[in-house]
């Protein structure tokens, strides 16, 4: 192998608008085709009496490699003095944009082939969008065909204008736009008489390759937790790939959106020695200075650089490849970053109209390849960026049943001034109908006010033990508790079923309901889980309102960054525990205090 430079494009365009032609034309005007290829293509159509077409010497090339070990359809490759370049062709279907989507295929730069005399078409529109998806930000457009319209610049300026603004709101500034007619290679390698701009090649000898993420912000989106159980070493590993940046020993870090902060103290590398610093691009994993509660799917980063945005609502452009429509009321997954999330759809903001036609109306859901600005919100918290500050962490999948049915990238965080789950509190209130008996009827009844608590913390067993003990004192003093473990709503009503790729925010609310329900009835619901975070308790807070909430927290490190009610040591006696705890209910005026 050489050690000459290489350069991936992807080539974009509507159907029949010339991507074949453009690159038959570049392998052939460069002498990159095998010898005696073109003349054998050519003498193949003159024997079936086909006028030859440079598109046919890809077709030609593909039943050559599809006859080899390795198929590889989509690629072709040309050289130039400078460097290598390998041609991607983007055929419109969905599994090649998934590929893209999800990162599968990386390109420095694209071309976009627009025809002439059709002018811009659906797949210019959606080829545009994924180009900005894929935060490609090298675009050379180039308007095929000329001929057909009789070289008319007017006709090639209209266009220009046209595409450049559609690509105006996707970020996508496209370096210039080249007449040509690739039928007759003009403008291709060759300069025509009628132009005086660069030709493809020229241009393409001018990108550069796009420099290493290593040089950017810091993005380790983290992936798992590994914990070290033996000898007593409470020592975790922080694991994940960086996206962007490069981190190193001694870097003081936050993650995201928890804000918890530490700093580095080794990079380990599987199966390798320790390194002093990692760069993007590379799976590894940190142990910390400071033994932190981190959850898989937070966003690590560095004190010194620019903080990611953490919200709950934001503005993106989203592409719909699923058949069932993208509609509003329905909870899907968000996933960005290493962060899976309950995720909805607040508000369609613009189609972008693939179809050229204005009138896109006020559309209430977005059907299979409808591209669109939306507003989207979150169930909890999440760290991202958007696509033009950072794409890999500005870019986003949705997933429904399973499969992955939309992607999109991050324009604009918002505030969430009115959320989706506030306005849920609020019908639900008026939609569930409750009885005549009231809050003071229950208070007389029972003898105490309801309350949900929830026991939380680093020790989950620690957690369960007081929970159990705590509703069987309080029954035995004639109050109404209930404990209920979480692991019923990670099971669900079936207690066999396996609810493994645990929609985790689902089970949190049902028993935001549930507690809803049960202090609803005048109950003290106890459960316990451990290791809730900040976004967590916000949840389910909300989704017992209007009645309240009482955050227990036991155990060590991560049960200080709560804010709790009651702050339980890690080696707390459940007794002492179950005092304690007492001693808050009565001050609140939960239950009455005998001894005043
Ligand atoms: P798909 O792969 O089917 O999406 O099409 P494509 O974009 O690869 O187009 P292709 O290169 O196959 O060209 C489509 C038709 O346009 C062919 O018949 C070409 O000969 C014709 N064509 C391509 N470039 C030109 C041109 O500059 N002028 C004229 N008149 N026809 C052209
Ligand atoms: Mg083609």
């Amino acid at each position: 192998m050489s050690n000459r430079e290489q350069m991936n494009i992807v080539i974009a365009g509507h159907v029949d608008h010339g991507k074949s032609t453009v690159i038959g034309r570049l392998l052939a005007d460069t002498g990159s085709l095998p010898e005696g290829k073109l003349e054998q293509v050519k003498a193949t159509c003159a024997r079936n009496a086909r006028p030859f077409e440079y598109a046919f010497l890809l077709d030609a090339l593909k039943d050559e490699q599809s006859q080899g070990i390795t198929i590889d359809i989509a690629r072709c490759f040309f050289k130039t003095a400078k460097r290598d370049y390998i041609l991607i062709d983007a055929p419109g279907h969905i599994e090649f944009l998934k590929n893209m989507v999800t990162g599968a295929s990386r390109s420095d730069a694209a071309l976009l082939v627009i025809d002439a005399h059709e002018g811009v078409r659906e797949n210019s529109r959606r080829h545009g969008f994924l180009l900005s998806m894929l935060g490609l930000k090298q675009v050379i457009v180039l308007v095929n065909k000329m001929d057909l319209v009789g070289y008319d610049m007017a006709v090639f300026e209209r266009i220009k204008k046209e595409y450049t603004a559609f690509l105006a709101p996707l970020q996508v500034k496209p370096i210039d736009f080249i007449p040509i007619c690739a039928r007759d290679g003009e403008n291709i390698a060759e300069r025509a008489s009628w132009h005086t701009g660069k030709t493809v090649l020229e241009y393409l000898d001018e990108l550069v390759i796009p420099p290493s993420r290593s040089k950017e912000t810091l993005r380790f989106p983290v992936q798992d937790i590994y914990k070290f159980t033996e000898m007593d070493d409470e020592r975790r590993i922080v694991a994940g790939t960086i996206e962007s940046g490069t981190v190193s020993v001694g870097d003081k870090v936050v993650f995201y959106p928890s804000r918890k902060s530490a700093s580095i103290k080794s990079i380990e590398a599987f199966n390798r020695p320790c390194l002093t610093s990692a760069v993007a691009g590379n799976a590894f994993g940190v142990t910390l200075t400071e033994e932190l509660y981190i959850k898989p799917g937070e966003l690590l980063c560095r004190a010194d650089q620019v903080p990611p945005m953490v919200s709950q609502r934001f503005r993106g452009m989203v592409f719909w490849m699923m058949h069932i429509p993208l509609v509003k009321d329905r909870r899907y997954k968000l996933k960005i970053g290493a962060t899976r999330v309950a995720v909805e759809l607040v508000e369609i903001r613009t189609m972008i109209d693939a179809t050229g036609t204005s009138d896109t109306g006020s559309k209430q859901q977005l059907d299979r390849h409808d591209v669109a600005e939306c507003i989207f919100e979150t169930i909890k918290p999440v760290a991202f960026d958007t696509a033009l500050s950072n794409p890999s962490t500005g870019r986003f999948v949705i997933v429904a049943n399973y499969e992955i049915a939309g992607c999109g990238i991050v324009l604009e965080s918002l505030k969430n001034d009115h959320s989706v789950l506030d306005e849920h509190v609020k019908r639900r209130e008026v939609v569930w109908e409750g009885g005549g008996v009231g809050v003071a009827d229950r208070y007389e009844r029972f003898g105490h006010q309801a309350k949900f608590i929830l026991l939380t913390g680093s020790n989950a067993q620690l957690c369960r033990n007081i929970g159990h003990a705590l509703e069987a004192n309080l029954f035995a003093n004639k109050y109404l508790a209930y404990y209920l473990g979480y692991s019923f709503f990670e099971k669900g009503l079936s207690a066999g079923s396996n609810n493994s790729e645990s929609n985790k925010d689902e089970d949190l609310i049902s028993l935001g309901e549930l507690a809803r329900v049960l202090t609803g009835s005048g109950h003290i619901f106890i459960t316990a889980r451990a290791h809730l975070d900040g976004g967590d308790i916000a949840l389910l807070e909300r989704l017992n309102q209007p009645h309240e909430i009482l955050v227990v927290t036991a155990g060590d490190f991560d049960a200080a960054s709560l804010v709790s009610h009651v702050a339980l040591n890690a080696n707390v006696s459940v007794l002492d525990a179950v005092n304690q705890i007492y001693e808050v209910l009565k001050h609140k005026e939960i239950i009455p205090d005998f001894s005043i």
